[in-house]
């Protein structure tokens, strides 16, 4: 099969397209073929060198997540069959950029037969990730103040739409060019950080989700309201140690390790599939540009979500 894969960690040069085995399911794996796959900054984050920490060596298959049709089980799986449309999160053991990839069992979640391949791969790991983040360490609630810094990326679109379908009155953070977007998905107010810096305002918030971690609890305790909570996506030391400490103080702050769920993963594509909760994709790319879009997303200002979508070689034939 085709797949994109590294043989040692570096910039994105190393992206190679090559034949590799197929991989064969185990006792609990869903062998799924792929139609899409999704670039987390995860992926360019193990590719330059986080992967070092990891079981497993090289040739490794990047990708978090994908959707696609499931074409072979193990003996142990007896919720999918061959045929099932499905999306399935495959956290850091990767294997989405490709035209085969072994999901376990427990992270893969059946698709509405309205919902296609590209929005459905740009759901799991930003979708899951805001949802938890706003309603499990935000506890948030109806009328609460919610700001989302960096609301115009993966996470960031998610957690503005999922805060107004909670009830919140949401404050967008972003560049100007992204203003229509975030007002379009529920954003009451947007400030625009490279014109106005949000902790030297005067509002206050009861939740502050950082989804992409520019700032810190110290820099924003004064627009946190006295219970408030700032919440980070990246767990750096500081920030870790920061949680650790406001365990007893009113004001918090807590770091999201998203964790797959597939009660939460239903409740989302059940939204989308609504037209409640809208997958922003800026660009799909095919697995052979793969090493472009991983250059976009490490520039910092993807909009929403960049897709893979994956051809596959027997079909061109
Ligand atoms: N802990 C977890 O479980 C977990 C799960 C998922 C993701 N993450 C982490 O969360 C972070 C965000 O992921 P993502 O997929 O949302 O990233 P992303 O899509 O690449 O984020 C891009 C967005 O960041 C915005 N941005 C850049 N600089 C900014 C600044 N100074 N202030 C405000 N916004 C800024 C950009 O907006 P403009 O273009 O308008 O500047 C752009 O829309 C990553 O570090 C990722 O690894 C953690």
């Amino acid at each position: 099969m085709k797949a994109v894969v590294i043989n040692q960690n570096g910039d994105s040069s190393v992206l190679q397209l090559q034949d590799v085995p197929q991989p064969v399911p185990d006792h609990h794996d869903v062998l799924i073929r792929v139609y899409a796959t999704s670039i987390n900054p995860l992926d360019w984050k193990l590719r330059a060198g986080f992967s070092k920490w990891l079981p497993g060596k090289f040739p490794r298959i990047l990708g978090a997540e994908c959707a696609g049709e499931v074409v072979a089980t193990g003996l142990m799986v007896t919720d999918f069959r061959p045929g099932d449309r499905v999306v399935a999160e495959l956290g850091l053991d990767g294997g989405g950029y490709a035209e085969y990839a072994l999901a376990h069992q427990k992270n893969v979640v059946k698709l509405p037969d309205d919902l296609d391949y590209v929005p459905a791969a740009a759901i799991p790991i930003a979708g899951l990730t805001a949802l938890q983040a706003l309603r499990d360490l935000g506890h948030l609630r109806p009328g609460d103040q919610v700001l989302i810094n960096g609301a115009a990326g993966g996470v960031g679109t998610f957690a503005v739409q999922i805060a107004c379908i909670l009830g919140g009155r949401v404050t967008a953070v972003c560049s100007d060019r992204h203003t229509d977007l975030v007002r379009r998905l529920g954003a009451g107010r947007v400030i625009d950080y490279r014109k106005e810096d949000f902790t030297q305002l005067p509002d206050r918030y009861k939740i502050i989700f950082d989804t992409v971690s520019k700032r810190s609890f110290s820099e924003c305790k004064k627009v946190l309201t006295d219970d408030g909570i700032y919440i980070a996506t990246v767990p750096s030391a500081a920030q870790l140690f920061q949680d650790v400490v406001t365990t007893f103080t009113n004001q918090k702050t807590d770091t999201i390790a998203m964790k797959f769920s597939k009660d939460d993963m239903h409740w989302l594509l059940t939204l989308v599939a609504a037209g409640r909760l809208e997958p922003v994709i800026e660009h799909v790319y095919l697995l052979p540009e793969i090493a472009k879009a991983h250059q976009h997303s490490e520039a910092g200002h993807a909009t929403g979500k960049l897709v893979v979508a994956i051809n596959h070689s027997d079909e061109e034939k």
